[in-house]
């Protein structure tokens, strides 16, 4: 564990960086330090490796004071990864990704060995080993930079606003990517950034930081968007906090009917049986079960259905894997204010009204207030 005590950095000139800050940074999870520019991230995170030196307080690693460690072997269990990479332009990919292997005395063999699994694990094709920098994608670049702090396997890596010079949709690959990485190695991550739904999405604890380097909250994601510890807190988690909030309940409770699901091949007599009063449309799938599009039952001729005629269903969602955010989501874009709920092969498993999303959505806000945990859900 990384812990923060009561640190401050005040600069030459006397700009005061960092206020004492306390933090406790948990073991093989990602901690975001997250605020406005000049709060004092970069100036935290270069504190944790040595980089700038605090002025007062202590910074443990394990229980140990990292003032009493020499600085390299503090740096070598520190992976660090910074804005636009910072890779070294003149040297391949792959001898960017071996160059800490290398400066520890592997050989140049193993090093490359290494660099080559390092690429595969950050979804780098290998194709691109023998390239220069200059000669990838912003976003490739990025991944690069995590596969080079990767190398040497340290167990803490440190990660300063990295993703943030790339364009939303590379952004959210690579945040994906991240998550996923985290999930397979288990690192101990402290991640910069000023995006706040970078931070809830990444974090497992997030630090909020105000102007003048001092906390404003630290605390889960779900925690913050639910208690969020003052008016600055707020302010900055945005307005549509609440909406937001849902990402961290499961649809998997959402109750979904089944009644209203008929096949495209359906006689007259099935299609009556499906008009219930339950559901003013029904749901018309193809043979297999997947969803084609809503339909008033009485527009619905046996034997004679055109899936052109149908009302388009919208994007469906998963209740195993999605968050009520996004069943919300699907029910808001569907033309009929039904969401459809389709199981892992596509195959429509349900269908949902907005009023039972909303009547689960209180459910679960009332349980939370009771003190129930919620659990991160992939969207
Ligand atoms: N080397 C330095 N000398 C003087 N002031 C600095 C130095 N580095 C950063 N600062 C100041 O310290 C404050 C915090 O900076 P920084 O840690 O870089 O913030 P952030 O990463 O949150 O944007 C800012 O006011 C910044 O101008
Ligand atoms: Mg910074």
């Amino acid at each position: 564990m990384i812990r923060i005590d009561s640190v401050t950095k005040r600069y030459p000139d006397g700009t005061v960086a960092v206020d004492r800050l306390s933090l406790e940074i948990p073991d093989r999870s990602i901690t975001v330090l997250v605020g406005p520019s000049g709060c004092g991230k970069t100036t935290t995170l270069r504190m944790i490796n040595r980089m700038v030196e605090p002025s007062e307080g202590t910074i443990l690693l394990d229980g140990k004071d990292i003032q009493q460690q020499p600085v390299n072997t503090l740096r070598r269990s520190m992976g660090y990864v910074i804005q636009n990479a910072g890779l070294f332009q003149h040297r391949t990919i792959l001898d960017n990704i071996a160059t800490v292997p290398r400066l520890l005395g592997w050989g140049k063999e193993k090093s490359r060995a290494r660099a080559r699994e390092l690429m595969d694990r950050v979804g780098l094709d290998g194709a691109l080993a023998k390239r220069y920098p200059y000669q990838l994608s912003g976003g490739q670049q990025q991944r690069v930079g995590v596969a080079r702090a990767l190398a040497a396997d340290p167990p803490v890596l440190l990660m300063d606003e990295p993703f943030s010079a790339v364009d939303p949709i590379v952004r959210k690959g690579l945040q994906d990517e991240l998550l996923r990485i985290q999930g397979e190695l288990g690192k101990t991550i402290v991640f910069v950034t000023h995006d706040i739904d970078e931070a809830v999405k990444l974090g497992t604890m997030v630090a909020v930081m105000r102007t003048g380097g001092r906390l404003a909250q630290f605390a889960p994601p779900a925690e913050l968007l639910t208690n969020p510890a003052d008016s600055f807190v707020e302010d900055f988690l945005g307005t549509d906090r609440g909406i937001r909030r849902l990402s961290f309940f499961p649809a998997a409770g959402l109750e979904l009917l089944t009644s209203p699901i008929t096949a495209i091949d359906a006689t007259a007599e099935q299609i009556a049986a499906r008009d219930t009063a339950d559901a003013p449309y029904l749901l018309v799938t193809d043979l297999d079960g997947k969803p084609l599009g809503w339909a008033e039952p009485q527009d619905l001729t046996a034997g004679a259905i055109d899936s052109a005629q149908l009302i388009p269903y919208g994007r469906p969602f998963v209740p195993g894997t999605d968050s009520l955010r996004a069943a919300l989501d699907c029910a808001v874009l569907s033309p009929t204010g039904w969401a459809v709920a389709v199981d892992g092969e596509g195959r429509a498993a349900g269908v949902v009204s907005q009023q039972t999303i909303g009547e689960a959505i209180r459910g679960a806000h009332a349980k939370s207030a009771q003190g129930a945990t919620t659990e991160k859900v992939a969207r």
